[in-house]
């Protein structure tokens, strides 16, 4: 008897295909790369059983190869998440990500006091490594915080 593999999300023919999401972090990065906003065709899975991880989702995003920028940037929701580019239903490469020194423009700073809520100001926060554990410093109240207190600024 021959086992077939079958996908929980079908096989994509061009596009990305970002896999081993942290379950819980999908939203967010939808959120953040704005796909519902530039109308990409994108299909999910969410709670996905992985040998990696207990848990994983997947994004995969049709006739649209994510930037370096953007692959990094979800390395700082999804430090395990893999990138892989699709090409004539093959994976045709597997981008190395690391996480960004710094992220403008898509996180809203959880002070509430801060300046960036009280005048149009782009938000700016510097990345720190702490092992497992990352510290986003906002530019502008320089405040420190943890991954899970960030929200992604809504403009989809
Ligand atoms: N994939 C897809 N459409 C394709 C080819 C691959 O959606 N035409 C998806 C696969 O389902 C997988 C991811 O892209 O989620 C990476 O594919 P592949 O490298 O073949 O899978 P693995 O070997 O499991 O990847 P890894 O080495 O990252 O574990
Ligand atoms: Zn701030």
């Amino acid at each position: 008897m021959t086992m077939t593999k079958t996908l929980s999300v079908s096989a994509i023919q061009n596009g990305t295909v970002i896999d081993h999401i942290t379950s819980g972090q999908t939203l967010r990065i939808i959120h953040m790369l704005r796909l519902l906003h530039k109308k990409h065709k994108v299909t999910v899975g969410f709670n996905l059983p992985s040998k990696r991880m207990p848990l994983k989702d997947l994004i995969k995003i049709e006739n649209h190869t994510l930037t370096n920028k953007e692959a990094n940037e979800i390395t700082v929701f999804a430090p395990e998440a893999t990138i892989n580019i699709i090409k004539n239903f093959e994976v045709v490469q597997k981008i190395i990500t690391s996480l960004p020194p710094s992220i403008s423009g898509i996180f809203i700073c959880p002070n509430t006091l801060c300046i960036t809520h009280h005048e149009s100001i782009e938000s700016f926060f510097h990345i720190e490594e702490q092992g497992r554990q990352i510290k986003l410093i906002c530019k502008y109240c320089e405040k420190g915080f943890e991954r899970k207190e960030m929200m992604v600024e809504r403009k989809c």
